[in-house]
């Protein structure tokens, strides 16, 4: 939560430079994206929502990671390298937007719910 205050704060979309650095590590799916705009924000959002859900134990959290990895196989095999990638890609720009000191204190909380998000949807 600090984080994500502090990079709202800062007035930074993390958005455009979360999908900058998947794509310089994983060139070849921007192919996939031919409306990259209407589903980019979605696509972050719902990555941070999912974190937040996992921390708090959330009830609906395990139905949406279902629900978008099962919505992502009419894109084709994601490897699981770019599933981790992308959560790691995600928490290490909220990190640099939100600030090295709300980084210090918060990062290591979302990285621990990265480790839980990526074991359930490679399961
Ligand atoms: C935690 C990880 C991820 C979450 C929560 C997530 C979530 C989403 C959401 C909510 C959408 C928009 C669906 C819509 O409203 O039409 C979307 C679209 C998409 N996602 Fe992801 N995504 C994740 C990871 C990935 C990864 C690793 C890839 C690999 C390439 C990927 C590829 C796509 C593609 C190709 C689309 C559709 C783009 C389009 O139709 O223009 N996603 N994702």
């Amino acid at each position: 939560m600090v984080l994500l205050e502090a990079a709202g704060e800062r007035e930074i979309d993390i958005v455009p430079l979360v999908f900058d650095r998947f794509f310089a590590c994983h060139p070849e799916t921007r192919e996939l994206f031919p409306n990259l705009e209407a589903a980019a924000g979605r696509m972050v959002n719902e990555t941070l929502e999912a974190l937040v859900g996992l921390a708090e134990d959330a009830w609906w959290v395990n139905t949406t990671i279902i629900n978008f990895v099962d919505l992502h196989r009419n894109y084709g095999t994601i490897s699981a390298a770019q599933w981790h990638d992308w959560i790691d890609m995600t928490i290490d720009t909220l990190a640099e937007a939100g600030g090295a000191e709300a980084a210090g204190l918060s990062k290591p909380a979302w990285q621990a719910q990265a480790a839980r998000m990526k074991a359930m949807i490679t399961a």
